[in-house]
């Protein structure tokens, strides 16, 4: 004969009832602790995405000494530092350095706003030009004339330790704003 337990209230449980109940416990208490493991696997699948969304992209063009006397746009190399899942590549591109203004270094992309050709800069003329649809800017970067649909594009600047650094990025072409391409 099976007995029935009895709380100290009298209420009686019976046995299949408080199985269940203690299957249930485990259970989510076993959801808890694998969702707490989880945690530390998830962070480890995803951290390559997210040391990309937190990487540097800054690139260090020179001694800012050396920008200091310029009076007409330097064509400078930097290396260029892309994170994509778990590689990293690296690249170079040129940039322009212009002449400071009110104590602030401006840099400028290269790439034409009108089909992507590299902008040159064309010291007795003191202008930018662009060699393949003869697009033509100011020494500030500014529009003149030619199919591009706006001026050239800035990137920015700052000095840090000494350094003159800038954060490259790509622009969109053939539109007539200042749009950042992914
Ligand atoms: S690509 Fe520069 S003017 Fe066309």
């Amino acid at each position: 004969m099976e007995l029935t337990p009895q709380t100290n209230e009298g209420v009686k449980v019976e046995p299949k009832n408080r199985r269940s109940f203690l299957l249930a416990l485990f259970g989510l208490s076993g959801a808890g602790v694998s969702a707490l493991l989880a945690v530390p696997l998830v962070r480890f699948v995803t951290y390559p995405l997210r040391r990309r969304a937190a990487a540097n992209t800054w690139s260090e063009v020179g001694p800012v000494q050396d920008f200091v006397a310029i009076t007409a746009p330097v064509a400078k190399t930097i290396m260029l530092e892309r994170r994509d899942a778990w590689q990293t590549t690296s690249s170079q591109t040129a940039v322009y350095v212009l002449p400071s203004r009110a104590g602030q270094f401006r840099i400028l992309s290269p790439i034409c706003p009108h089909l992507g050709c590299s902008v040159r800069w064309v010291d007795d003329q003191n202008k930018f030009i662009c060699p393949c649809h003869a697009g033509l800017f100011t020494a500030d970067g500014e529009r003149i004339a030619g199919p591009p649909p706006r001026s050239m594009d800035s990137l920015e600047a700052k000095v840090e330790d000494g350094v003159l650094k800038v954060r490259y990025q790509y622009f969109r072409q053939l539109v007539s704003s200042k749009e950042t391409m992914a």
